[in-house]
């Protein structure tokens, strides 16, 4: 291959213009000039487009006269009156009023603030190795302008016009008085990717770091309680990362920052991290991993999660069906190849033994206590007693006793875990659920235990005087085995946390889980439902599966690949950036050792 010059580059062996595109060299380029722009941007606009990998951005500010300006807006004025009057269309006539408006407005801006204007004009020009490429690109390009409320188009003739005007060795070219909008100077210092955007929230905030120009970043998770920020709907966040990222390390900041607040605190700590965290802020320390006397949650027992003063407030009906979903849910987490006729029959054989406690639809579930609702003994037992009432071979029966081998595991080896009333008594405002001893063992009871102890969390998490924080780590277990109704679970959860006043944290290191086929749905719902991502450190297929739930640019995609320990993408309602999580090493020391997972 030649040796690349700058001469050789300048004066490239072939340029040759054609409509809309050219050739130079070898390559195939071409210039889009942006025509239409949106009405209102946010700070750092620009950042989007100069993201975009490949492509070349020309941007110029021409200064524009006060005088020029002033002439050409009474133009417009007139124009635009004209239009108005001979306008019969309604929705046109509203549409030519607002633009007349905004003129209006932008007049009034310019004399109070005195700045000066600009002629605005963006070029992007895209270079391709091959005609095929280039038409990818182009569409590709255009698409994610689109997105930005921008058109773009190549001027047709006027290719070799662009291009000079994009260099700064030749003259005036004559298109550029024919486009660019004019630009007021706040607007444009806005525009530019170094115009940083901080988060200052007011409130009770926790200082998560620093962005990348140095300024903290101060989060306030239930900023929406105080204060109306477009996106920020809610105090659901999603921490994502690889281990060893610094999700948990995150996190345990938050908490501090919530016990503090002295809001209720509930987590879901799997691998025991919290332990020290507990003990330092007078927590309690639940470890459910050891079963048995260490504490029970009844799988069977039900969380009365409505709302007073919904629509069916109190009604046992939608409480019971749901209790019911969620312990099928249950089922398949500790039996993923239960059967349907099964899980069917195992339904129905719960709904009696409920009856048998006094538990329908017209129960009043805030009255029950953890020790009148039916354990799995008392289950197993109304099996039994059927197959008794069944001496004939029918295929009832063969699902009954299906059922009953189903449900042996529950009075045996797994009673330690589920069968026995409720235990835990807490009247601790930060509870942490422990199942360490269970992580590395046998997955199906560690998937249904995490289940189990997810369904008592939430229903700690219901008191709306309060606020409180839901914690979940490795929350990819709750969607292991594709398990729909526990992914529904979760969904639900975040569906509903806003109106407890509850928050959650969800932290996973597997994006992936949530976008399998089966359960995408409800990994989109989770994902819809948090107004706060932290995408720390990712490996390439993880980003991937992210890039399914939550809207990613190129650039940072490439860029989550190379994040340090600390460093995320923070998407804080409709603004993001890059931050770096800051702490002493006091503070690391008193979160006590990471689980590093
Ligand atoms: N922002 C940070 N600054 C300094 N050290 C950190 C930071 N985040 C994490 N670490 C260190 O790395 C270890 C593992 O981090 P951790 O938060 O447990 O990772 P993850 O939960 O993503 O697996 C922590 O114990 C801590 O020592
Ligand atoms: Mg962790």
């Amino acid at each position: 291959m030649a040796k690349s010059t700058l001469k050789s580059e300048v004066a490239p062996k072939g340029l040759n213009f054609r409509i809309n595109q050219f050739n130079i060299g070898d390559k195939f380029a071409t210039i889009f000039t942006v025509i239409e722009f949106p009405s209102i941007i946010g700070p750092g606009y620009l950042s989007n487009i100069s993201a975009i990998p490949g492509a070349k951005v020309v941007v110029k500010h021409i200064p524009i006269e006060l005088a020029v300006m002033q002439k050409a807006i009474n133009k417009e004025v007139a124009e635009l009156k004209e239009e108005y009057q001979k306008e019969s269309d309604l929705t046109f006539k509203e549409r030519i009023r607002n633009d007349y408006e905004s003129l209006d407005n932008f007049v009034s801006m310019l004399a109070s603030t005195q700045s000066k204007v600009f002629d605005f004009q963006l070029h992007i020009m895209v270079v391709a190795d091959s005609q095929e490429e280039l038409d990818h690109r182009k569409v590709q390009i255009k698409n994610y302008l689109t997105s930005l409320q921008m058109r773009a188009i190549p001027l047709m003739f006027e290719q070799e016009k662009v291009l000079k005007s994009m260099i700064p060795v030749f003259p005036k070219q004559d298109i550029e008085e024919r486009m660019g909008i004019p630009v007021p100077a706040p607007t444009m210092a806005a525009m530019y990717p170094y115009v940083f955007d901080s988060i200052k929230d007011s409130g009770k905030g926790t200082l998560l770091g620093m962005d990348s120009s140095g300024g903290v970043v101060l989060f306030n998770q239930f900023l929406y309680q105080t204060k109306k920020e477009h996106n920020r709907n809610n105090a659901n966040v999603i921490i994502l990362g690889t281990s060893g990222s610094g999700k948990s390390t995150t996190a345990k900041l938050l908490l501090r920052g919530h016990i503090r607040n002295g809001y209720q605190i509930i987590c879901i700590d799997p691998e025991g991290e919290l332990e020290s965290m507990a003990k330092t802020y007078g927590g309690s320390f639940v470890d459910l991993g050891k079963g048995g006397s260490y504490g029970m949650i009844n799988p069977l027992e039900i969380v009365a999660d409505t709302e007073e003063g919904d629509m069916d407030a109190k009604s046992g009906n939608s409480i019971l069906t749901s209790a019911l979903q969620s312990v099928r849910a249950f089922m398949k987490y500790y039996i993923p190849d239960i059967e349907d006729d099964v899980l069917q029959m195992f339904s129905e054989v719960l709904q009696e033994t409920y009856k048998r406690f006094g538990i329908d639809y017209d129960t009043d579930f805030t009255k029950v206590k953890s020790e009148n609702f039916p354990t799995f003994d008392d289950l197993y037992t109304t099996v039994k007693g059927k197959l008794i009432s069944m001496p004939e071979a029918t295929r009832e029966r063969d699902v009954m006793e299906r059922l009953e081998l189903r449900v042996r595991p529950f009075i045996n080896e797994a009673r330690y875990y589920f069968n026995g009333h409720t235990t835990i008594a807490s009247d601790s405002n930060f509870i942490v659920f422990s199942i360490k001893n269970l992580m590395n063992g046998d997955a199906n009871t560690r998937n249904a235990l995490f289940f189990n102890i997810l369904k008592y969390a939430w229903s700690l998490s219901l008191d709306k005087r309060v606020n409180s924080v839901m914690y979940v780590d490795e929350a990819h277990v709750l969607l292991a085995g594709n398990n729909e109704l526990g992914a529904e679970y979760l969904a639900q959860m975040q569906r509903r946390a806003r109106k407890y006043n509850t928050g959650t944290i969800i932290i996973t290191q597997q994006p992936t889980d949530f976008a399998s086929p089966q359960v995408i749905t409800q990994g989109k719902a989770i994902f819809d439902n948090a107004s706060y991502y932290l995408v720390m450190g990712l490996k390439k297929q993880a980003v991937e599966d992210l890039a399914k739930l939550i809207d990613l640019n190129d650039a940072e995609k490439e860029s989550i690949k190379s994040y340090s320990q600390g460093r995320g993408l923070f998407v804080c309602g409709s603004r993001r950036m890059i931050i770096d999580v800051v702490l002493t090493q006091d503070e690391l020391d008193s979160f006590g050792g990471g689980g590093g997972l």
